[in-house]
């Protein structure tokens, strides 16, 4: 007999692609892996440290549901000072990763049947976490236009049919690194003010970003009176993947509510964890800059490796740490990938782990040593060419 789930929703649920096919490569140590999104350093040596002496101080005890006052008041001090924004601590929820703080949020705001509207190629964690709790997704597509990727608001605008209960939005995106610029936020938030729907910004990449200190934020733009959601994650600006930190911006009372349906689902934060985050709030700057750089230069050698390439057409990221890439004659990505890694041993995430709009791509995350990567496009290349 097979035991299956009892709820529609959950059984309709197709695994993450981007999973699957590094779950069939376990046990390869020949592979080089640009599969996963995550930075090849461990956590600087100061986070670590910070989380150390918090454990042998003893902080091993339940925590509150919204987090610890400390890391909410340095949560609320990072972001004014990274934009021009008057959030207060009761403005943040700590959340045990980027990730449950987005499951966090659906649950608060997505009612049973709603629409949520995503810009897709996306992160299929987002559609799964939205599509768990009965929502229908609806896509709109980011394009390669002129060499960048780009969304058309206008038609994202049309896309949101009458019961969208939200806009996802992850800017920079994962997988193309695309950006939103200020005055597209702004007409963002002013239609969902209009439609009078909520907005879910994803900008756990808002660090990672080429040409500036850091990514347009909706932070400075929403007030008290919206109705919008601000994730974001330690992972990637700070290295700190395996951690499980994150957190959530809010209006006020929308917190109380997040706190609420935090605590059912997880309930508080290990404290060292979230001393952990206190560190990287105020001393981790001289590191994302120099993982800015780091990331800079191995997207330039990428880009001139694939410029070799007629095959290749590689939209040149303005943010975040992937390579989203098309090949000629490329259609179904996930024999595609699955190919790279038999006879290339790279191990690169199919484009359709994205949706339907990412088919024809591959990812490849250039968070790595340039010698690795150098090493990596070479056994690319008979494939490629
Ligand atoms: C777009 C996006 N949002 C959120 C996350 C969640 O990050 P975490 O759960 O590690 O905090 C990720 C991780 O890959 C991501 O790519």
């Amino acid at each position: 007999m097979s035991i299956r789930a009892e709820r529609p929703a959950v059984r309709a649920l197709q695994p993450s692609l981007i999973r699957k096919l590094a779950n069939a490569a376990i046990g390869r140590a020949d592979i080089i892996p640009l599969w996963f999104g995550e930075p090849d350093k461990p956590t600087p040596e100061f986070i670590r440290q910070a989380a150390k002496d918090a454990i042998d101080e003893g902080q091993t005890y339940y925590q509150p549901s919204l987090g610890i006052a400390e890391l909410r008041a340095a949560l609320a001090e990072y972001t004014n000072g990274l934009y021009d924004a008057s959030l207060r601590p009761d403005n943040f929820v700590v959340a045990p990763s980027g990730m449950t703080a987005l499951s966090v949020a659906l649950q608060c705001i997505v009612a049973d049947g709603a629409a949520v509207v995503a810009p897709s190629p996306v992160w299929p964690n987002v559609a799964g976490a939205a599509e768990i709790l009965g929502a229908e997704v609806v896509r709109v597509p980011i394009r390669p236009l002129d060499g960048v990727w780009s969304l058309d608001l206008d038609e994202l605008f049309a896309a949101c049919p009458a019961h969208t209960g939200a806009l996802a939005i992850n800017s920079p995106n994962n997988p193309t690194g695309w950006m939103l610029e200020d005055v597209e936020q702004q007409r963002i938030i002013d239609f969902c003010r209009e439609r009078d729907i909520w907005l879910i910004a994803d900008e756990v990449y808002n660090r990672i970003v080429y040409d500036r200190a850091r990514a347009p934020s909706f932070a400075d733009k929403v007030c008290d009176d919206d109705k919008y959601v601000i994730i974001n994650s330690f992972s990637k600006s700070w290295a700190m993947t395996g951690w499980r930190l994150g957190w959530l911006t809010a209006p006020a009372t929308l917190v109380a509510t997040l706190g609420v349906v935090g605590e059912f689902n997880f309930s508080c934060v290990f404290a060292p964890t979230q001393v952990a985050g206190i560190a990287a709030l105020q001393d981790g700057e001289a590191f994302i800059s120099a993982s800015r750089e780091r990331y800079r230069a191995a997207r330039d050698l990428v880009a001139a490796s694939f410029a070799g390439l007629p095959r290749v057409e590689f939209p040149l990221p303005q943010a975040a740490f992937y390579a989203f890439f098309s090949v000629d004659g490329v259609t179904d990505s996930y024999s595609f990938a699955e190919r790279m890694l038999r006879e290339r041993a790279v191990g690169l995430t199919p484009g359709a782990a994205f949706g339907p709009e990412g088919e024809g791509y591959l990812r490849l995350c250039y968070a790595a040593e340039l010698p690795l990567l150098e090493r990596a496009l070479e056994q690319m290349r008979p494939l490629l060419k």
